[in-house]
């Protein structure tokens, strides 16, 4: 069933990327985009090879009110259409999210419309129904800079974790050693490009978790093992950075691929009833074609659907922010104005 089509704007402030989008549609979806605007910090924090926290919040303070009034320029909408103000409240940089949400508790308070406090990681979680209406239930990979996990996705507060990082996110392994490796950040495309000009079979690297000493039959993600691998490497020889990047990326491959498999199982048996079962992937790494052509080869076997947003509703932006919104507006959720910023929030309780 579906209802009246809501407009949301949405406003992403977390992390270096200062966002604000119109959405419109109705759950499941898909969505209209109708604006999405992206203005990226990246050359602020380039020289520092990271996100500095301090230049972040600033630099969003600075921005955020003109990005937010391009975003409905472009939408061509008037601000009375608007139907709720959707901000990430967490998890991020807090002094970011602090300026989103405040931001967005003086609009919704001006336009007289509900606030609604995201959980960023729902935001990419539910990208693909933004994108292409994907059913409930499905089998979610969140691959960021910040999140490793493998969750069963029942409903917006059924969120079941299967398997998560016990120390790096995979984003951050492919951020390190591309650092070693002196490319620029953020080094996940870097590595993706000149891994295609790689052997992937030039340095046997770790799989940890999945073979070796430490072997767990779970859904558990393990990388800092891998990176120290590299790091070690470079320093005991000269090698060709193609090589090395081929090398690392085949070693992130086998571990999704193996930790989305054995998800795969755990989401059979908790959704018996799931028609068409399928694997979404969301979070700034799903840009990464190999390792979403990895994937599919994967479904295929597994008699699974797959679904990958676009890679620029992958990487950080604010539609899936006012798409999160809408579907928890549509559910009857809005938030008071004393929600307060959150630089933890797990998914498993997002609401
Ligand atoms: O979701 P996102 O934009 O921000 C977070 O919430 O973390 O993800 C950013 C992460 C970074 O670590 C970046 O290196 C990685 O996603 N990334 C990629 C690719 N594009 C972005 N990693 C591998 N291959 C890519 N093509
Ligand atoms: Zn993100």
């Amino acid at each position: 069933m579906t209802g009246k089509a809501l407009t949301i704007l949405g406003i992403e402030t977390s992390c270096d990327e200062t966002a604000a989008a119109i959405v419109r549609g109705y759950p499941p979806g898909p969505g209209q985009i109708l604006s999405n605007i992206v203005a990226s910090q990246i050359e602020a924090h380039a020289p520092y090879g990271g996100v500095v926290p301090e230049i972040a919040s600033r630099a969003h303070l600075e921005i955020l009110d003109s990005v937010i009034a391009r975003a409905i320029g472009e939408a061509g909408i008037a601000p009375a259409e608007i139907d709720g103000v959707a901000a990430t409240a967490g998890p991020g940089l807090i002094g970011g999210v602090m300026v989103g949400l405040t931001t967005a508790k003086g609009l919704g308070l001006g336009l007289g419309k509900p606030l609604i406090a995201v959980n960023h990681l729902m935001g990419h979680a539910l990208t693909a129904r933004l994108t292409e209406g994907v059913a409930l239930p499905f089998l979610l990979l969140l691959v960021s800079g910040g999140h490793c996990q493998l969750l069963g996705v029942g409903g917006l507060d059924d969120m079941r974790l299967y398997g998560t990082t016990i120390d790096d996110a995979v984003g951050e392994a492919f951020d390190k050693v591309a650092k070693l490796l002196g490319l620029p950040y953020p080094g996940g495309p870097q590595v993706e490009k000149l891994a295609a000009k790689g052997n992937p079979r030039a340095f046997a690297l770790p799989r940890p978790l999945v073979t070796g000493h430490n072997v767990r039959k779970t859904a558990d993600f393990s990388f800092s093992g891998l990176k120290t691998a590299v790091r070690l490497l470079t320093e005991r020889q000269a090698v060709k950075t193609e090589d090395v990047c081929a090398s690392f990326q085949a070693a992130v491959i086998d571990i999704l691929a193996d930790r989305t498999e054995k998800a795969m199982q755990r989401f059979g048996t908790d959704f018996p009833e799931a028609g068409e079962k399928k694997l979404v992937v969301a979070g700034g790494v799903a840009a990464n074609r190999a390792i979403a052509a990895a994937l599919a080869r994967l479904c295929a076997e597994q008699g699974f659907g797959l679904a990958v947003p676009p890679p620029a509703l992958c990487t950080d932006n604010a539609a899936m922010i006012a798409w999160a919104g809408l579907e928890k507006l549509a559910a009857g959720g809005s938030d008071e104005l004393a929600v307060a910023p959150r630089a933890r929030w797990p998914l498993a309780s997002a609401l």
